[in-house]
C-alpha cells in the first residue's frame, strides 16, 4: 500500500458534462473509503502553478450536490503547459519556458502526496511529463470527441449525443415544415464518433464524418432519391472534421496561445449551399458548437464518471502511479500514460454502425 494522506484534483483543456461526477467519485473514495484529504486545484495547471490561492479543500459537502451539474466547479484552462509556460517574472517582463518544478514544489509545500488529473490529450500529456519528475499521477481521459485510443468510451460523449439529438429532433420539425433541407454541424475534431452516433440516433438522411471523404453529389443524389419519393425535407449531420474527395478541412480560426491551435468549423455552410443547389431545395445550416459540450450528464455519464474517478482513488492507493483510468469492454481498467498520448482512434469506416446507417438508407456520400 502507498503512503497517501493527501490528495489534489484537478480539470484541464476543454470542459464536458460529467467532470463535476468525477471530482465528486475522488473526493468521496478518498475520504469516505480511505480517510484521505482532498484539495481541488482550478484553473487547471495554471492553478498547480498559482499555489495555495488557487487551492481549495474539497470536502463531502463541496461535492455533495455536484453529479448533475455541467462544467466544472474546479474551472479549466486549455493554454496552459508548465513545460512550455509564459509568465511574468518579478521585474513585470514577460517570460517563456520550463516552469513545472513550481508546480511540484506548490504540491510538496501543501502536503500533497498525488494528482488526479482529469483532462484530454494536452492535459494527460502534461500528468505524464509531472509523473516522469516523480509525481505521483492518475489521469482520468474525458472528451465529448470519443477518439481517445486507450479507453473504449470516454465521459461527456453520451450526453453531447444526447443533446445534439435532442437538437436534431427540433430542427425536424422546422425542417418539415418549410421542406427544407438542415445541416446540421457536429463537434468532434478529427474524429467522426459524435456525428455517426447523433446522426443516427437523430434518423439522419446523410452523415458526413472525417473518417469517409464524401462526394457531394452522391449526397445530393441519397436526399433526390427520398425527395422523389415524397420526403419534402432532409437532415444531414456533417462532422466538423468532415472533408470532400480529395479536399481539405474547413478552418474557423486559429488559436496560437492553444496546444492545439487549429479550430475546426464552418462545413455545414458549404455543404448546405451546395446541396441547395443540386436539389433545388432550399437549405439551412446549424452550428450545435458549445451547446454539445454544455448542461447535466447524462444518467450514464454520471455513472461512468463515477465509476472513472472512484477508480482512480483506488489505482492510486494501489500505488500504480503514471497510469490513465480506461474503460475495457464493461470493465474499468487501466493503462500507461506514456502509451496513451497521441494515441488517437477512428470510426471504421466499414464497422458496424456505419455498416447499420448505410442498410437503413443513410448515405455518406461514398
Ligand atoms: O475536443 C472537444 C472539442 O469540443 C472539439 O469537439 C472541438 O473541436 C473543440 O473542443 C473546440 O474547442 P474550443 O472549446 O477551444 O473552441
Amino acid at each position: 500500500m502507498s503512503e497517501i494522506k493527501k490528495i489534489a484534483v484537478m480539470t484541464g483543456g476543454g470542459d464536458c458534462p460529467g467532470l463535476n461526477p468525477v471530482i465528486r467519485a475522488v473526493t468521496k473514495t478518498a475520504i469516505m473509503k480511505y480517510r484521505l484529504e482532498v484539495v481541488g486545484i482550478k484553473h487547471g495547471y495554471r492553478g498547480l502553478y498559482l499555489g495555495e490561492e488557487e487551492f481549495i479543500n474539497l470536502d463531502i459537502e463541496a461535492v455533495d450536490e455536484i453529479i448533475a451539474k455541467g462544467g466544472t466547479i474546479l474551472y479549466s484552462s486549455n493554454k496552459d503547459n508548465l513545460f512550455d509556460y509564459t509568465y511574468e517574472d518579478e521585474n513585470g517582463n514577460t517570460c517563456h519556458g520550463d516552469v513545472s518544478h513550481v508546480g511540484v514544489e506548490n504540491l510538496e509545500k501543501n502536503g500533497i502526496d498525488a494528482l488526479v488529473v482529469i483532462g484530454g490529450d494536452g492535459t494527460l500529456t502534461s500528468g505524464r511529463d509531472f509523473s516522469r519528475k516523480g509525481v505521483k499521477v492518475i489521469g482520468v481521459p474525458k472528451t465529448i470527441d470519443n477518439d481517445l485510443a486507450a479507453t473504449d468510451t470516454t465521459f461527456g460523449f453520451d450526453t453531447a449525443v444526447s443533446t445534439a439529438v435532442e437538437a436534431i429532433d427540433r430542427l425536424r420539425t422546422t425542417a418539415e415544415s418549410h421542406g427544407r433541407i438542415i445541416v446540421v454541424e457536429a463537434m468532434g475534431r478529427y474524429a467522426g464518433f459524435l456525428a455517426l452516433s447523433m446522426g443516427v440516433g437523430g434518423a439522419a438522411d446523410a452523415i458526413l464524418i472525417p473518417e469517409i471523404e464524401y462526394d457531394i453529389q452522391k449526397v445530393a443524389d441519397k436526399l433526390n432519391e427520398n425527395f422523389a419519393r415524397g420526403k419534402n425535407y432532409a437532415i444531414v449531420v456533417v462532422a466538423e472534421g468532415a472533408k470532400p474527395l480529395g479536399g481539405e478541412h474547413v478552418v474557423d480560426d486559429v488559436r496560437e496561445d492553444s496546444p492545439d491551435p487549429i479550430r475546426l468549423g464552418g462545413i455545414a455552410k458549404v455543404v448546405a449551399k451546395q446541396l441547395e443547389a443540386l436539389t433545388g431545395h432550399e437549405a439551412r445550416a446549424t452550428v450545435l458548437g458549445h451547446i454539445q459540450r454544455g448542461g447535466t450528464p447524462t444518467a450514464n455519464d454520471r455513472i461512468l464518471s463515477t465509476r472513472y474517478g472512484s477508480y482512480a482513488v483506488e489505482l492510486l492507493m494501489q500505488g500504480k502511479f503514471g497510469n490513465m483510468v480506461t474503460l475495457d469492454g464493461r470493465n474499468m481498467s487501466y493503462e500507461s500514460l506514456e502509451n496513451v498520448i497521441g494515441a488517437n482512434k477512428a470510426v471504421d469506416p466499414n464497422g458496424e454502425l456505419v455498416t447499420i446507417a448505410e442498410a437503413t438508407g443513410v448515405s455518406f456520400g461514398r
